[in-house]
């Protein structure tokens, strides 16, 4: 809605198209509304259905959500989980925490990091995988572990990451 300032005016509203599914995100608040707490199952729904949480879909979920922007991308940057970019085809946590830390998550996470030229909170270059930190997975009887899409790997080793991506890759193309 035009404020009155730029009505006087005569100013248009900026029409830029949305650079991401706005419809998509509109269906999600509508889902959503009325139900008290709605913030993170609205991200998290956003996530699963557009793959990230466009930094332009800022604007439409803060003023759905009578939310301010700066509130809202507060909660997006503080969660690990909610990505602002595209990932990659499969998404390969590594555990940080503390047991896994102690079982040689920081080698293993060195070693991917290298294998794959690509950093935590990074995709490969080929778009693959994208390589992220989670903190604690569950299993830390298993440490370290990694989580690769929604299967956990206990007792990980770079070489077994790597074999069940690269299995991961070739299900994925037949
Ligand atoms: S600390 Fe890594 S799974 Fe619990």
């Amino acid at each position: 809605m035009k404020n009155d300032r730029s009505a006087r005016r005569g100013r248009q509203e900026p029409t830029t198209p949305p650079t991401y599914d706005h419809a998509a995100v509109a269906a999600i608040l509508e889902r959503w509304q009325d139900v008290p707490g709605n913030l993170l199952p609205i991200l998290h729904d956003v996530q699963e259905a557009l793959g990230f949480v466009p930094p332009d879909s800022v604007n439409q979920l803060a003023r759905a959500l009578n939310r301010s922007r700066a509130e809202v991308h507060g909660v997006i940057t503080f969660y690990h989980d909610f990505r602002q970019q595209p990932g990659g085809r499969h998404t390969l946590k590594v555990c940080q925490a503390e047991s896994c830390q102690a079982m040689g998550s920081r080698r293993l996470t060195a070693d991917l990091e290298g294998e794959l030229n690509c950093k935590l909170g990074e995709t490969t270059g080929d778009g693959a995988v994208t390589l992220d930190a989670v903190y604690c997975l569950g299993m830390c009887a298993c440490s370290p572990a990694v989580m690769l899409d929604d299967e956990v790997i206990g007792r990980a080793t770079p070489g077994e990451v790597l074999a069940r991506l690269a299995d991961a890759e070739k299900e994925a193309e037949s």
